[in-house]
């Protein structure tokens, strides 16, 4: 095998925390979108992933769980996606039953966190006692001597955004996260459905590779070929890189989240590694 050359690629963020805790208000208020006004009941049904182009050019990719279990599952199915944690705490509510769980899904994973204490507008914010209750599960923020970043932001009045950014920036620094776009691409289905105009359609994050128009793919037991990819942003593109997170069209089914998608040279080879994961 040629050495491989790798280069930088984007930090893949998840934001967790217990519900209603602020997490797609924190992306919206990061994306400059209004998701959550879209929503049924204001509750996230499914999984967004988006890029975020910062101030000084860097690009974040992050998912918005609706729970943990999408974490959890996807992880269950082999795949690790997640380069970083942000943990989202309401600073009026304090930590919660899904706080708690999602802390334990994230020292499971072996992933680092940060800890963004959201709701600080609020008259009632008391985020030091956020900080005190974290020590109970080990979770040391700096100010109290640990090794964890924690940022008290507003996604409502929009403070102390930047903070958060510059610390998902430092953080994957430190991590050195890289990855060869020269090569056939490799992925994983963040979710997937069947949609009445388009078909079989997955999210797929792409983790090296290129993936692009044309191309034969398997996905989990299905084969297929590229017919379209569509950016987070509703944009249909020619290709998309490590990182990046897109809509596949073009599927024999619907797979499952977690579920690996592998670029092939050709339709028979498809064929081959589909019946083998089949038999799996
Ligand atoms: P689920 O996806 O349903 O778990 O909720 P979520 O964690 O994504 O929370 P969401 O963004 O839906 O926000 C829940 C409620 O909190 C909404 O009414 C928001 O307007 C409100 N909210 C979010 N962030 C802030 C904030 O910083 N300050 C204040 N005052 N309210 C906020
Ligand atoms: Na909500
Ligand atoms: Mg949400």
């Amino acid at each position: 095998d040629p050495v491989e050359s790798l280069k930088v690629r984007a930090p893949v963020v998840t934001i967790m925390g217990h519900v209603d805790h602020g997490k797609t208000s924190l992306l919206d208020a990061l994306r400059g979108t209004d998701v959550v006004a879209g929503e049924s009941g204001g509750i996230t049904q499914h999984i967004g992933a988006y890029q975020v182009t910062t101030k000084g050019g860097d690009i974040i990719t992050f998912l918005d769980t609706p729970g943990h279990e999408a974490f959890s599952e996807m992880r269950a199915r082999g795949a690790n996606v997640t380069d970083i944690v942000i943990l989202v705490v309401a600073a009026d509510d304090g930590l919660m039953p899904q706080t708690i769980e999602a802390i334990n899904h994230t020292k499971a994973a072996g992933v680092p966190m940060i800890v963004a204490i959201n709701k600080c507008d609020k008259p009632e914010a008391n985020p030091q006692k956020v900080r005190e209750r974290l020590l109970e599960h080990e979770i040391v923020v700096e100010d109290m001597g640990g090794d964890v970043q924690d940022v008290q932001v507003s996604a409502l009045k929009k403070t102390g955004l930047d903070e958060l950014i510059e610390k998902i920036l430092l953080q994957a620094e430190v991590m050195e996260l890289t990855a060869n776009p020269d090569r056939a691409a490799e992925g994983n289905v963040i979710e997937a459905q069947l949609d009445k105009g388009r078909g079989a359609v997955a999210t797929v994050l792409v983790r090296k590779g290129t993936l692009k128009v044309g191309d034969t793919f398997v996905i989990g037991a299905e084969s297929g070929k590229v017919r379209a990819l569509v950016n987070d942003k509703g944009q249909q593109v020619k290709f998309a890189g490590p990182s990046v997170p897109v809509e596949v069209l073009g599927l024999s089914g619907v797979p499952m989240a977690g579920d690996q998608m592998t670029v092939v040279e050709n339709e028979a080879r498809a064929r081959e590694v589909a019946a083998y994961r089949q038999e799996q």
